[in-house]
């Protein structure tokens, strides 16, 4: 009786804290180039926004206070430097923490809508490491 107390006790204080600290986020359609808008409700400035390509350098994008006010946001990512084709995540963080905002599933980079020019070269990592063993096992 009094173990089940404690589960439920704790089963609340995690899941009141999920609610408060967590946001949503939606991002719209990445093509090459292009502006890449991402909205979100709730959350805490300051905001930011970090590009995970596949392989490449990760890309940490400050998230303006302009973007955010009465609880909803809205901001976006100037001429997406990626590639068509480029695979990559998006995550996103408030003054909580990382990650507070969730991970998009993996997006693809499509074709440029607009004529933009901008610099897809990936920057050269300052250093490299490797994994092993590959494949990675579950629990291994
Ligand atoms: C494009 O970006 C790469 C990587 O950051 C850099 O090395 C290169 O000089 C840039 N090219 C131009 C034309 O700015």
């Amino acid at each position: 009786m009094q173990s089940s107390y404690f589960v439920r006790f704790f089963l609340c204080i995690a899941s009141c804290l999920s609610v408060t600290r967590a946001f949503s986020m939606t991002v719209g359609t990445p093509t090459q180039c292009d502006d890449l808008t991402v909205s979100w409700t709730g959350g805490q400035a300051p905001f930011e926004i970090l590009l995970a390509p596949s392989l490449e350098m990760y890309q940490n994008i400050p998230v303006p206070a302009s973007a955010f006010s009465n609880g909803k946001g809205s901001y976006s990512i100037p001429q997406l430097s990626l590639q068509i084709g480029a695979l990559f995540v998006l995550t996103m963080s408030d003054a909580t923490g990382f990650g507070s905002g969730g991970t998009t599933t993996q997006l693809t980079v499509g074709n440029p809508v607009a004529n933009n020019k901008c610099n897809t070269t990936a920057a050269s990592p300052p250093y490299t490491f490797n994994l092993t063993p590959l494949p990675l096992t579950q629990c291994g």
